[in-house]
């Protein structure tokens, strides 16, 4: 049986033959803690769509998880995501109302900047680790612009987020753990001189989101909430849009067909970008919790359970994606998940497209040739998937 914190051999090589194996053999498949992981599309959507039966709120699986009085806890029972009506909704309007089509269109040149920039610094050397050079280098800074946060104090943000991310995994350490909370501490003193000049200084609620935040009218976060959503768009838009790159580049190089065909034919970057969302999404599993008994192939699934939701293997469906194993660089329709779905549909996802849409796009203009070197690592994570380290020759 496929169990989540027994992962077998070679699964973060290719979890996908594994996934295969969940929607055929085992569609509603409990874990020894009573969890189900489900990964059959058709499920998916389902339960994205049926908000009463599936909730958000995690706060009865972070309790024990966490410790009720831990940073960790008080970080992600208030962000967003893992909340339902009304602190969903009010949080949710002030961030879609600031990703409007004008404050995207104003980030797209310094985009097309950032990324020349990145690509000019590469171009003089043979060997590069596109993690570290490229991929991880884009969104700290689009998201950093995007809060207005000092270039100079960008530095440890990446890590925070990875640590606040990482605590997600089925299973930590008792130093991943203790990692996570200390990052949210450092956070939260990090954001205090950010959030007090910009409740002096208010930019253009227009396009700003801090200043959104801050100012929601009539209904007002509280302190606790607008750090800790503050924190959590720093995170959410940073290694999911980091993996996209990276792992659209090492897609390309696994497939030179694909690669050649992007080559001859630029215009279908925009599809493309979709398909690679499709076939290794950033997001693997997300979650959702039971309000009421329910049946799910044969199986009864009682009020309270923990539903992993198997993004990855849902992407992979025959029944929703013809030849799901091929890439196809203009497959339409393709209605993936790698933004979730309904309500908490991912809120970035117009500005992730355009980042990987000109990050991909842009790298392959300039290095058509590049190829994976050894020393590749994949990150190890259950829920994001991506790498550690890409090397790759350029020339
Ligand atoms: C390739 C990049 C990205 C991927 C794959 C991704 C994926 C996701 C997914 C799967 C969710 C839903 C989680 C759930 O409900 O279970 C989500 C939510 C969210 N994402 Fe993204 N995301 C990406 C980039 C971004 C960016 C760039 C931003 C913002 C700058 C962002 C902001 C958010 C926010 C605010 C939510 C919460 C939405 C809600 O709960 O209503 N994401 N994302």
């Amino acid at each position: 049986m496929f169990v989540l914190t027994d992962l077998p051999d070679g699964f973060h090589d290719d979890p996908y033959p594994h996934y295969r194996r969940l929607r055929e053999d085992a569609p509603a498949c409990v874990q020894p803690d009573g969890s189900v992981i489900v990964s059959r599309y058709e499920d998916l959507d389902r339960i994205y769509r049926d908000t009463t039966t599936f909730i958000s709120d995690k706060k009865a699986v972070f309790g024990p998880k966490y410790g009720v009085d831990s940073p960790l806890y008080e970080h992600h029972t208030n962000s967003l995501v893992f909340n339902d009506p009304p602190l969903h909704t009010r949080v949710r309007k002030v961030m879609v109302g600031a990703m409007n089509p004008r404050a995207l269109a104003q980030m797209e040149p310094g985009l097309e900047l950032l990324i020349a920039s990145l690509l000019d610094k590469m171009e003089g050397q043979r060997d590069v680790e596109l993690m570290e050079a490229f991929a991880g280098a884009i969104p700290i800074e689009v998201i950093g612009n995007m809060l207005g946060i000092p270039r100079d104090q960008r530095d440890p943000l990446r890590d925070w987020s990875l640590s606040i991310l990482g605590a997600l995994e089925p299973q930590l350490t008792p130093e991943q753990e203790a990692h996570g909370n200390q990052s949210v501490r450092d956070f939260k003193v990090f954001l205090r001189g950010i959030i007090e000049d910009r409740k002096a200084n208010p930019g253009d609620p227009e396009v700003d989101v801090l200043t959104r935040l801050i100012h929601t009218e009539g209904d007002h976060l509280t302190e606790v909430e607008l750090y800790q959503n503050c924190i959590f768009i720093l995170n959410a838009g940073h290694e999911t849009t980091t993996n996209l790159i990276g792992n659209s580049i090492e897609l390309l190089d696994r497939f030179p067909d694909k690669r050649a065909e992007l080559i001859a034919n630029p215009k279908l970057i925009t599809t493309a970008v979709d398909e690679f969302l499709r076939m290794e999404s950033p997001n693997q599993f997300g979650n959702r919790l039971t309000t009421s008994e329910i049946e799910m192939h044969g199986v009864t699934i009682p009020k309270g359970t923990d539903i992993h939701l198997c993004m990855g293997g849902a992407n992979r469906d025959p029944a929703q994606f013809p030849n799901p194993d091929e890439m196809k660089l203009d497959r339409r329709p393709n209605k993936h998940i790698a933004f979730a779905g309904g309500v908490h549909t991912c809120v970035g996802l117009t500005l992730a497209r355009m980042e990987g849409r000109i990050a991909v796009g842009r790298f392959l203009e300039r290095f058509p040739k590049f190829e994976i070197t050894d020393g590749m690592e994949r990150g190890g994570r259950l829920r994001f998937r991506g790498f550690s380290k890409l090397p790759a020759r350029l020339d």
